[in-house]
């Protein structure tokens, strides 16, 4: 997955092309290329890393042109190289194409087009889009048609998911865009359209969005635009207004977008859980679920499914809805979902939580879902994403931009909207007001007690120094800091590169307890319960075989001297809350760790935030 962003208007496509990039570079930067339409031939410029190299030379090897399109690659098929990058020439010098997705079926369309002499550049799927297009415009005759209809009959030839824009040399007006599988959307401004993976490319300068639907293809003209089915037929374009650019994506005081973005959960929580309570105090009040009320009454049974971070906020939510609400929950990774023969269980509703809200994974296993008539609901950060659009009902997280790619606030709102949620339900079946009250009222604390635990920062910044030389660690848990857990570890190895793992605190006598040595520490989070005293346990096995032992633990749980070699102390607070709170000092930890290493922990090697492939 990747991104595109193509320009076409009054002004040079530099600038407009540049700055794209920069803010989709979320979406993957091992490389990055442009082209520009100079008249009569294309110009361009491929660098591998970052954005910034790029830029520097597009000034050395571009001339000013004001048709061009540009990409920022995560690399599917083939090395992170310059030839590999996009976007790609077709073998006649004709077209330039940039690509998000993959086209399974490109060893065989390769093979059609070797065949009639036709000799590549790259190892990639997306050059054999390119030179597929520029074949069947070479077959095609003379008119006005010709470009467009070339594309239209390569597409079909096509297994896979695609979002492309394409130039061709003859058309010096012209820009196509088509979409299957990866998203795409047109952003229009006065004289100048766009098109682009996401409209956070065109933000400040298109006014209004029209976002493809899978099997669209738009042509764009500096005035104007259409947009067809790729069989040809007039499609609907719905605009959308585009945001102004907003304050949330600058850095300010901080040195990186995560730390920023852990800082502000309090601020971020406070505006998940605002207006969102109802009047007589006893549940939550989501819009995204009204008109469902019955079907939620009734339900049988829950599956999440999401992908990395926010699969463990929805395993959060397994524990926090089957305990208010009792219903049967599964999560599943949302891969996986998608190719299992599950059986159908009553009346089963699927909620599918992605931050970005374009998910491939997620999104299919929404698909999925609707296919089998399954009612799907969606929690997304990403006003009008493709999750948003395609299930049934939902409810948005309102933390803002995350642009960090290690998830942090995205992570608490939605464990938060799962306890939002589990309550709601709890009170549609059978939990009674009283623990309804206590519960709205544990939900409104917490941004408070998010920030009193972010003021201690420091100490963990005095912590991470401490282990910082540990190339191996487990985290541990029980019960909803189970994910926990798995959330702690799955930070630490993002952004740091150190090995972790998570696992429920009872299961590391069943394996994991033989990695225990003086060099790999274990980082314990210890439950408000009664259930404490048996994690302690665990971590005196640990201490008996000279692991160390970091304690994550409540204010009110005593936690005896031989038992952890430091404690981090927690607010006491309700089960609800407690697997929020407990994660942050594994965010700070994870970030001070990666930083001690020299790290960039915004954009982890390998990386990218959002996964448009399968
Ligand atoms: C990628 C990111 C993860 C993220 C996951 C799901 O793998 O690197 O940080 O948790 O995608 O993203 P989503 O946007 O669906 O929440």
């Amino acid at each position: 997955m990747c991104g595109i962003v193509g320009y076409l208007g009054r002004e040079t496509a530099q600038a407009p092309l540049i700055d794209g990039l920069r803010r989709l570079e979320y979406r993957g930067y091992d490389s990055a290329g442009i082209a520009f339409h100079e008249g009569s031939k294309f110009s361009m410029a491929r660098e591998t890393g970052r954005v910034n190299n790029l830029a520097e030379s597009v000034q050395k090897k571009c001339s000013p042109a004001s048709l061009g399109i540009a990409h920022t690659r995560w690399a599917t098929h083939g090395a992170v190289t310059v030839s590999n990058t996009h976007p790609h020439l077709s073998y006649d010098d004709k077209f330039v194409l940039v690509h998000n997705g993959v086209i399974e079926n490109f060893g065989a369309l390769k093979r059609f087009l070797s065949d009639k002499g036709i000799d590549f550049a790259s190892e990639t799927d997306s050059e054999v889009l390119c030179n597929l297009i520029a074949f069947h415009y070479s077959e095609l005759p003379e008119g006005e048609n010709r470009f467009v209809d070339a594309v239209r009959q390569a597409l079909p030839q096509c297994r896979g998911a695609y979002g492309i824009a394409v130039l061709c040399l003859d058309y010096p007006d012209t820009m196509i865009g088509a979409r299957r599988g990866s998203p795409l959307v047109v952003g229009l401004g006065d004289e100048a359209n766009f098109i682009a993976s996401d409209a956070s490319a065109f933000v400040g300068r298109a006014k209004e969005a029209v976002f493809l639907n899978d099997g669209e293809l738009a042509v764009l003209q500096a005035n104007d635009f259409r947009i067809t089915t790729l069989e040809g037929q007039e499609a609907t374009a719905v605009t959308h207004p585009v945001d102004e650019v907003s304050e949330e994506v600058e850095l300010g005081d901080f040195d990186s977008y995560m730390e920023k973005e852990i800082y502000e959960q309090p601020m971020a929580l406070q505006n998940t859980l605002l207006g969102r309570f109802g009047d007589d105090g006893t549940t939550s009040k989501l819009g995204g679920l009204e008109g469902h009320e019955d079907e939620l009454r009734n339900l049988d049974r829950i599956i999440f499914v999401a992908c990395g971070t926010a699969r463990h906020a929805c395993m959060v939510g397994e524990y926090l809805i089957e305990r208010l609400a009792r219903v049967p929950v599964e999560v599943e990774h949302a891969s996986e979902f998608r190719y299992r023969n599950s059986p159908k269980a009553g009346k089963s509703l699927v909620i599918a939580v992605s931050q970005s809200g374009e998910t491939l994974d997620t999104l299919e296993a929404v698909r999925e879902a609707k296919t089998k008539g399954l009612l799907t609901l969606g929690i997304t950060n990403v006003v009008g994403s493709s999750l948003a659009r395609e299930t049934d009902g939902g409810v948005y997280q309102r933390v803002g931009p995350e642009i960090g790619v290690a998830s942090t606030k995205a992570f608490s709102s939605q464990a938060c909207l799962c306890a939002m949620l589990g309550l709601a339900l709890g009170r549609m079946r059978d939990l009674s007001p009283m623990d309804g009250q206590s519960i709205v009222e544990a939900l409104k604390g917490l941004p408070d007690l998010v920030s009193e635990v972010l003021q201690k920062g420091e100490q963990i910044r005095e912590l991470a120094i401490k282990y910082s030389k540990a190339e191996h660690l487990l985290f541990l848990g029980r019960q909803s800091l189970y994910p926990v857990a798995l959330e702690g570890a799955l930070k630490l190895k993002e952004i740091s590169y150190a090995h972790a793992e998570g696992y429920p605190a009872a299961e590391l006598k069943h394996g994991p307890i033989a990695l225990i040595n003086p060099d790999c520490p274990s980082v314990f989070i210890v439950e408000g319960n009664e259930l404490s005293a048996k994690t302690i346990a665990n971590m005196q096995e640990v201490k008996a075989r000279k692991g160390p032992v970091l304690a994550i633990a409540p204010d009110g749980i005593e936690i005896p001297e031989e038992a952890a070699d430091d404690v981090f102390r927690l607010p006491d607070a309700h089960e609800v809350v407690r697997p929020i709170l407990a994660n942050l000092p594994l965010q700070l930890f994870a970030y001070h760790f990666a930083r001690l290493r020299g790290l960039d922990v915004d954009k982890p090697r390998n990386l990218a935030k959002s996964v448009t492939v399968e």
